[in-house]
């Protein structure tokens, strides 16, 4: 955590002091997503490196899983062994970027139940507008991941948060990919009890409120619409 905190813009300091803001530097992380950044990645090999980061960064999301005893049997004699309990778990990608994070995360708690929010942002207040929310009936008893690759502003999943927990979810986390310190900022001031996970802290947002280096638009590159 001390690394992090030197590395990180000032502003964020009151956020990483919170301990809700995890950032990976882990080189297999920071190696792939320097593959997503270059415009010249093509969609397939774009959408492989966000599954693959997602996967790796899902290991630290669920550190905090509980565990529960399971009687079994191993070739040699009867044991009490440890299991989390996958069916207390929602993934809930916001639409569209999001799904590209959550067959990663599948392939860590594969009976993990998964909603949808669909949120895109006005391009000229770059507000978000809600167009879609299907959720497990019981979200409320489960832990939520909540994944977008693209923390800019922050009004997606600032709005996003808001929907699931006026649905009663209690346990949230949202896990990015690069995020702008406004948008870390921004969702900390409003859902200070989520702790949000992010593979980098970029410098700024520019005036059409992209993430400045960051990768584009990740909906675009992930499923080639542009
Ligand atoms: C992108 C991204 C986030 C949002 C981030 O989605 O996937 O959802 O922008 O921006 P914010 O933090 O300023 O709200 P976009 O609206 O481009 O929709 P798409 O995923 O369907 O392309
Ligand atoms: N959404 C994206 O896809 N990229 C950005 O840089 C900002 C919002």
């Amino acid at each position: 955590m001390g690394k992090i905190l030197d590395t990180l813009n000032n502003t964020l300091l009151p956020v990483v002091a919170s301990g809700k803001l995890l950032v990976f530097d882990h080189p297999m992380i920071q190696h792939k997503l320097t593959l997503m950044r270059d415009k010249n990645t093509g969609s397939k090999d774009f959408r492989t490196l966000l599954t693959e980061i997602s996967l790796l960064m899902g290991y630290e999301v669920t550190r905090d899983f509980p565990l529960h005893d399971v009687n079994i049997e191993t070739p040699i004699c009867p044991m009490v062994g440890k299991q989390i309990d996958g069916k207390k778990v929602a993934i809930v990608p916001i639409l569209r970027a999001g799904l590209g994070m959550v067959e990663g995360l599948l392939s860590l708690i594969p009976v993990a139940k998964i909603g949808h929010i669909g949120l895109y942002r006005n391009e000229e207040t770059h507000e978000p507008v809600v167009y879609y929310c299907k959720l497990p009936a019981d979200i409320q008893e489960r832990k939520v991941v909540v994944t977008d690759p693209m923390l800019a502003t922050g009004g997606s999943a600032v709005d996003a948060i808001t929907m699931l927990k006026e649905r009663g979810c209690k346990h949230i986390r949202m896990m990015c990919l690069v995020a702008a310190p406004e948008g870390i900022i921004r969702v900390h001031k409003a859902h200070p009890d989520v702790k949000i996970y992010v593979a980098a802290v970029d410098e700024k947002l520019n005036s059409d409120a992209y993430i400045v280096p960051g990768l584009g638009d990740a909906g675009d590159r992930i499923f080639g619409t542009k």
